[in-house]
């Protein structure tokens, strides 16, 4: 792959084209038997835990549980924490007593110290202890041999850990050979020397281990350390060899592991980025679920392999219960699944149920991490949205995004000079096509040198921002996180001087192969650097940059062609001495923080920033979007757009989106449209292809293609004050925008593994036709007693139920609940920007018992004033033939000329008459019409502004 990778690289500079062979090379990347660590725990298989918590070493303040571990098998001692926290949660930690130098704890993660509860013990006997655990009356048992943790909700258990006595972690310890003994006697003294390399160290780290404090009983210890002497070592411990490139590593083992029960799910999600389905499937005989951010070349669809981003949070379901494990762990990491259910039928499964015999389902998850320690946040839910929010609190919520960045983005690698971009912008206005955002790829700069402009086909980037920003749009530049090693180029000797490069092992400057050719790579683990970094947008120092000018994130994993498995060396040493195996699934992260914050720096801090990351982790959603990276033009992958978004908003990164029409290959037009039209309903909306591919711009096609583009473009648009309406409830409550029917039909088991269609907060169902040629598809409509409404014809549907739905080249199925309120603006405009002062329509689409209700946010749609309480929260009630409006936010203020232009109730009767009450009129009559057919009523003109109360009334 790395060769595949240089070749391109080559190909691309003398300008040959090469045709891409679609599947991925495998054999560059590490299954669980050649990463080492995962070799060695997965061999070890479950039984009794060699654990044993010593319970009567237990210490208990108000919130937080100590206890000395014991691995009876070579003594070794460990020490347990257990934290109560706020808002149903609990926090397990467990690290070594005294390891040989500090093990990572991942940093910038959480955004604050999680807020403790108490911890009561409520009983004891010779090897249990009883805690209280938070104020939904859940239980702690603490067992002592084998060591286990068991949650229990009443009577009901919930989540054991260590259950299947899967409990793994190696102690830090010296070599055992002499020779090697010699150079790694003293881990300690190399760890402080590496230290050194780092002029701006700081203690964050390098605190000494709170196990510190605890004092085990003396002779445990004496013990352990003797036995840890005398421990055998695997091939792999001590150096690992993968193709051409080995991994020193001079601290020898270190890695962790845990196993988790979850008696009673048989559903569980998460732990993106997998181009797999939403529901997790079993990995008993394929490889474990890998995350470890990497540039896969050429992805292949449904397996577990590793892909750009990681987050290691999984949700699981059931009718009962939802639950969170995150596990806070930034190294490379390996999730297993097993489940007892797994392979018996539906059918089996009930007459299993029915004969009353049968175990109850579950389902097993075992983390295993390369180094760090154990730290996991158990979210006791309930409910998804109490798992939601429990998240939110620890890593954060999805950054509002700038309104313009929810409209449409046209992408290409590349749009190839001043005149290209202007012709294709124009295109849009000629054809009549709303878009947003024209992005520049990495062609657009001087020699792959980030932050400069191509002199020859770039020579004047001010005037092509300001002819787009006349028309009241943007532009996307790339950033990438390589620097070219150059000493003509002031980036390149800036970081150099300021010693800000991730270093080798030997203490150099750190060098790999990427698109520039020879690269250095920025520590963006350094605060500093991320300083420094931020400093460079603003506009003195990024020359040809506009406040209508934002930032893409790209080979942040980081992507390194010639390194082993495409990134990075994990023997690299990083700010505070950190090699980079600790660190590996943080960089990404740290990329988008960094140019976030100079986005926001260079306005000095007024302005939202828009930055698109392909790399990711936990936290991540506070700084932009996030998309699925190169997919390819083959209907699967436009099939795998849903699911692996479904599965980022789950984790809470809502911002999510697929290259529109496939990057790599040339898309047939049926899929191109079909693909447009599925885009228009996820949350981030950018088309975008390869270097080698055709043009494919929407007019490229014919005018009944381009036609349908410009109907799903119109959709997207006239959506946009939901979609924002969305983003800003996802901003305050940590719900996703686009989510699992689960989500909101929480006991309807049948939605529990659907992936082809999802919701659109609680009022759109989607379901995107993703099959070639499609005459109809099956849909299903949830909802015991519920109504749902077609969003093109009203036609009404009855719930629950699946029916077959004929569609056409036009068709995009979406349909709106019975229940809900839709705001939309229908005008047909250039760009969202333009849409600013338009009026508004009210789709009130009526449940069964005639009622329905919405909101609507509004705000400039682009500054932090919201935070300053300048935004519209608006409430639309419509009951007992009365809509009435009111506010949210009493004492937000917002001004804005829009108005109500339209209101459309669907399955009403006819009413007599409608008329308007607003406070200081008097009573008007107002014009409608009724469409008997669809139950329809239209009242127009109501000519209300959006910050009135009112009330309509129709009699
Ligand atoms: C890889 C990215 O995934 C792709 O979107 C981009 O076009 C190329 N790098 C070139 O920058």
């Amino acid at each position: 792959m790395a060769a595949a990778r240089r070749l391109l690289g080559v190909a691309l500079m003398f300008n040959i084209c090469l045709i891409p062979v679609l599947s991925v090379d495998r054999s560059n990347f590490k299954t669980c038997d050649q990463s080492s660590f995962c070799r060695r725990q997965r061999k070890f298989q479950p039984g009794s835990s060699s654990y044993r918590a010593v319970l009567g070493s237990a210490k208990l303040n108000a919130d937080k549980l100590e206890i000395q571990l014991i691995d009876d098998k070579n003594q070794v001692s460990l020490l347990l924490e257990v934290h109560g926290l706020d808002g149903n949660m609990t926090r397990i930690k467990i690290n070594e007593v005294k390891p040989l130098k500090p093990r990572y704890e991942v940093p910038d993660v959480l955004i604050g110290t999680p807020r403790p509860a108490n911890l009561q013990v409520k009983g004891q006997d010779d090897n249990t202890l009883e805690l209280s655990l938070g104020e939904q009356g859940h239980k702690l048992l603490v067992t002592g041999t084998p060591f286990r943790l068991d949650i229990l909700a009443g009577q009901d258990l919930v989540l054991s850990v260590n259950s299947r006595g899967l409990l793994y972690f190696e102690h830090l310890r010296e070599r055992k050979d002499t020779l090697s003994a010699k150079v790694s006697s003293a881990v300690g003294n190399m760890w402080h020397k590496v230290k050194t390399l780092f002029s701006s160290d700081s203690e964050k780290t390098d605190k000494p281990s709170e196990g510190d404090d605890v004092n085990p009983e003396g002779e445990e210890v004496a013990k352990a350390e003797e036995s840890k002497k005398t421990e055998d070592d695997e091939p792999g411990m001590w150096d690992e060899t993968f193709k051409t490139h080995t991994d020193s590593k001079p601290y020898g083992p270190s890695s962790v592991g845990l196993d988790f029960s979850l008696p009673g799910f048989e559903h569980v999600y998460g732990i993106p980025e997998h181009a797999d389905y939403m529901k997790l499937r079993t990995t008993e005989g394929t490889d474990p679920y890998r995350l470890y951010n990497l540039d896969v070349f050429q992805y292949e669809l449904y397996n577990t392999m590793a892909l750009y981003g990681s987050v290691p949070l999984l949700l699981a379901h059931n009718i009962h219960h939802t639950l969170g494990i995150f596990w806070l762990n930034a190294a490379e990491t390996w999730v297993d699944i097993s489940s007892n259910t797994a392979g018996k039928t539906l059918l089996g499964k009930m007459l299993q149920y029915m004969q009353g015999g049968g175990e109850t389902p579950q389902t097993d998850v075992r983390w295993m991490s390369e180094s760090g320690i154990i730290d996991v946040f158990l979210l006791l839910g309930p409910t998804p949205s109490d798992v939601f929010r429990q998240y939110a609190s620890l890593t954060g919520t999805q950054a509002l995004p700038p309104y313009f960045s929810l409209g449409y983005h046209q992408c290409r690698w590349n749009y190839n000079d001043e005149d290209d971009v202007r012709n294709v912008d124009a295109g849009f206005d000629e054809h009549d096509l709303p878009y947003d955002v024209i992005w520049l790829d990495i062609e657009h700069t001087d020699g792959k040198r980030y932050f400069t402009w191509d002199p020859h086909k770039f020579p004047n980037p001010k005037d092509m921002l300001s002819v787009l920003k006349e028309k009241r749009r943007k532009m996307v530049a790339i950033v990438d996180p390589h620097i070219k090693i150059d000493s003509a180029y002031k980036i390149h000797n800036e970081i150099r001087s300021r010693n800000f490069y991730v270093k080798t092992k030997d203490g150099s400057d750190y060098e790999g192969w990427c698109w520039p050719g020879s690269a250095a790579y920025p520590d963006f683990t350094n605060p500093e650097m991320r300083d420094w970094w931020s400093s460079m947008f603003s506009y003195d120092q990024y020359e040809g940059s506009m406040d209508n000018m934002f930032v893409w994130n790209d080979m942040n994993e980081p992507s390194v062609f010639n390194g082993p498995e495409v990134t990075m060396h994990k023997d690299a040493v990083h700010w505070g001495g950190w090699e980079h195996r600790e660190v590996h699934n943080l960089y990404g992260l740290y990329v988008q923080m960094a140019t976030a914050q100079g986005l926001l720096h260079r306005s000095g801090g007024k302005e939202r920033p828009f930055v698109l990351t392909r790399a990711f982790f936990a936290g991540s959603q506070r700084y932009g979007a996030v998309w699925t990276g190169d997919n390819a033009a083959e209907w699967d992958h436009l099939k795998m757009s849903i699911p692996m978004c479904l599965s980022l908003s789950l984790v809470g990164i809502s911002f999510c989106g697929a290259d529109v029409g496939g990057f790599f290959k040339n898309p047939e037009t049926e899929l191109l449209v079909r693909w447009y039209q599925a885009g228009a309903y996820q949350p981030f909306f950018r088309a975008h292809a390869h270097l080698d591919t055709p043009r494919r711009e929407p007019w490229l096609h014919g005018d009944d293609n381009m036609a349908l583009i410009r109907k799903a473009l119109q959709q997207r648009y006239a959506l946009l004050p939901y979609w924002y309406t969305l983003f800003y409830k996802a901003l305050r409550e940590g719900h996703p925008v686009m989510r699992p029917l689960w989500v909101e039909f929480p006991l309807d088991v049948s939605t529990f593994a659907m992936d082809n269609q999802y919701m659109l907060g609680s009022a759109l169902l989607v379901h995107p036709v993703t099959e070639a040629s499609a005459r109809g598809l099956q849909i299903y409509l949830p909802g015991n007693g519920e109504v749902w409404y077609d969003i093109h014809s009203y036609q009404k549907y009855n719930a629950p139920q699946t029916f077959y739905s004929p569609v056409t080249m036009e068709s995009i199925p979406v349909f709106q609940r019975g229940g809900s309120i839709i705001p939309r603006r229908d005008r047909p405009r250039r760009s969202s920007d333009c849409m600013r002062d338009d009026p508004f329509t009210l789709y009130v689409a009526l449940n069964m018992q005639g009622e329905a209700q919405g909101e609507l946010y509004l705000d400039d749609g682009h500054s932090y004033n919201y935070e300053q309480n300048e935004f519209l929260y608006r409430a639309f009630n419509y009951s007992a033939g009365k809509l009435t409006a009111s506010s949210l936010n009493l004492n937000g203020e917002f001004k804005t000329s829009s108005w109500i232009e339209r209101i459309i109730i669907i399955g009403a009767a006819k009413p007599r008459s409608i008329t308007l009450n607003l406070i200081g009129y008097s009573e008007t009559s107002l014009e409608f019409e009724y469409d008997q057919a669809m139950s329809m009523i239209t009242v127009r003109k109501p000519s209300i502004n959006i910050a009135s109360d009112f009330t309509v009334t129709l009699r």
